[in-house]
């Protein structure tokens, strides 16, 4: 396994994961974590990733000498390759203007990361992606240069007898395109790493420490139909069999026909024993008049709380509670001690259940990534494309419906949104956006109906692609294609007379409407 030390930057995510697509296991802690649980973790080589500060400034991280002292190999990127300079006895230097975007860096020398690898035979030009401001501008002793760029004499430095290595630009994103072969090479072949961590060996080992953490207790879990709680369904199902059981609320504001689809899966199918609360009328009384965004999320999800809790009460021999936690979730939530790093946080689901329920943790997918979490439910038998689903947020239509959230209306929209991903999939768009769905537009406009005039709702498009979901572009959906949406839209549901498609970016439209 590998430790990757974040010093912050947006990126190092993206380093855990494709180390972990090679099939080597890592984790991210910050780098100021305790150093005394390095030798502890025993990781087999140590990444240093890029930042947003610079090493220049008075008081910035560092890496702890323990790093140098563990004798394991280190590749440092970016803000870890000039912190390494430094530490090392080098030199660094800021106030020089960004440098953004591709760079072609030419290798020197033959070192075990860079050397043979270039873009364009015939000359050894290696594309990369670059973005800092500082630079190396003087290797420390025991180090030689292995690239260099027109503008940078230094962009990759390496001590191959203490196998360090350091490069200025950033081998985990994909515009870099032998970044794959460079961590490849780093984790296999620097640091001995055997490529053991695949959905198959993931789900053996979860196995058997699910079985070991709760023995022959019982367990619950609140399964939403989202990818996360359903991966973990299928994992604990398959451990401990009937020793759990899902509670299912159904709010009234999920997908069109989604409270049978997730019995049809999980009981019928898989024979997973699922408790499933018809709670609609519950929702739509307790939103009854209800128009504020924020309000209506506080009522929803406390009343899941709610209902959740009444139903476990009444499994009496549960000792357990069993989440769909996820890595980003984990990393977030630690973060820095110094409270740099990692500003972006994500909306989640279930706001935590009350601590009296006494209950132990189960959270099996606590080290993966959302892309892992997928390969291990295909690997464990749920339908791909159910896997594979855009992500839908926690409150459902309840925040999808402007304003206040009448049955009827919830009804409509369920549907338009049906139709809707009925056609993205049959015109082969669902898998080119990130998210779409459905708005329901509480105003009344003009339409005609055989010969009368009628004042009928509103229902918006909405489709987007994003990789982060921080920033979003609207998808170019063809004409024809949001043509054919429209017209079943309005042909189909009673009550619809116009459709609109939303054509605004995140920023400064969020995703949602509300
Ligand atoms: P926004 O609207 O903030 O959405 O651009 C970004 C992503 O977050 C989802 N989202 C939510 N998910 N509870 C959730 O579980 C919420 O209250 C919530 N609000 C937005 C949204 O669907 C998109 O994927």
């Amino acid at each position: 396994k590998i430790l990757i030390l974040d010093f912050g930057a947006q990126y190092t995510q993206l380093i855990a994961r494709r180390i972990r697509e090679i099939g080597v296991y890592c984790e991210i802690w910050a780098w100021d974590h305790d150093p005394a649980d390095i030798a502890k973790f025993a990781p087999k080589g140590i990444i240093l990733s890029g930042g947003p500060e610079s090493t220049t400034e008075d008081g910035s991280p560092r890496a702890p000498q323990e790093v140098f002292d563990s004798g394991l190999p280190i590749l440092g990127i970016c803000y870890g390759m000039q912190t390494m300079a430094m530490q090392l006895g080098g030199l660094v230097e800021g106030g020089h203007h960004r440098e953004f975007g591709y760079a072609e860096v030419e290798i020197v020398g033959d070192d075990k990361l860079l050397g043979a690898l270039t873009d364009h035979p015939g000359r050894k030009g290696l594309d990369v992606w670059m973005s800092h401001g500082d630079r190396v501008t003087q290797i420390p002793d025991g180090f030689s240069v292995t690239g260099r760029t027109e503008s940078v004499p230094i962009i990759a430095m390496a001590d191959e007898a203490r196998r360090w290595y350091g490069v200025q630009f950033h081998p985990e994103v994909t515009h870099t395109k032998q970044g794959e072969t460079m961590l490849r090479r780093f984790v296999l072949d620097i640091c001995g790493c055997q490529p053991l961590w695949t959905a198959a060996n993931i789900i053996e080992d979860q196995i058997a420490r699910v079985r070991a953490q709760v023995g022959s207790d019982e367990v619950i879990l609140g399964l939403s139909g989202g990818v996360d709680s359903s991966v973990v369904a299928a994992l604990l199902h398959r451990a401990i069999g009937e020793q759990l059981t899902c509670v299912f609320v159904d709010t009234g504001l999920l997908r069109w026909k989604e409270g049978d689809q997730v019995m049809a899966m999980f009981a019928e199918h898989m024979g997973v024993k699922v408790i499933r609360v018809n709670a609609a009328d519950r929702y739509f009384s307790a939103l009854a008049g209800v128009s504020d965004p924020e309000a209506k999320r506080k009522i929803i999800g406390n009343l899941f709380v709610e209902i959740f809790e009444e139903e476990s009460n009444k499994l009496k021999n549960a000792r357990w509670l069993a989440q769909g936690t996820i890595y980003p979730d984990v990393i977030e939530s630690a973060g820095s001690k110094t409270g740099k790093a990692h500003v972006i946080k994500s909306h989640h689901n279930v706001g935590g259940l009350p601590e009296h329920m006494k209950l132990g943790l189960v959270e099996p997918l606590r080290e993966l990534f959302k892309d892992e979490v997928r390969r291990l439910g295909v690997e464990l038998g749920l339908p791909r494309e159910m896997v594979y689903r855009h992500p839908f947020p926690g409150p459902g239509l309840g925040v999808r419906i402007l304003g206040e959230v009448k049955p009827e209306y919830a009804e409509l929209l369920a549907q338009a949104d049906a139709i809707f991903i009925e056609e993205l999939r049959k015109w082969g768009w669902y898998d080119k956006t990130s998210q779409a769905f459905a708005v329901f537009l509480p105003v009344k406009s003009v339409g005609v109906v055989g010969d009368a005039r009628a004042y009928e709702w509103v229902i918006a498009l909405r489709a987007v692609e994003t990789i982060d979901f921080m920033t979003a572009h609207w998808a170019h959906l063809p004409y024809e294609f949001l043509d054919e949406v429209s017209r079943r839209i309005v042909n189909e549901l009673k009550g619809i007379s116009r459709v609109v498609y939303d054509i605004s970016g995140k920023p400064p439209a969020t995703i949602e409407w509300e």
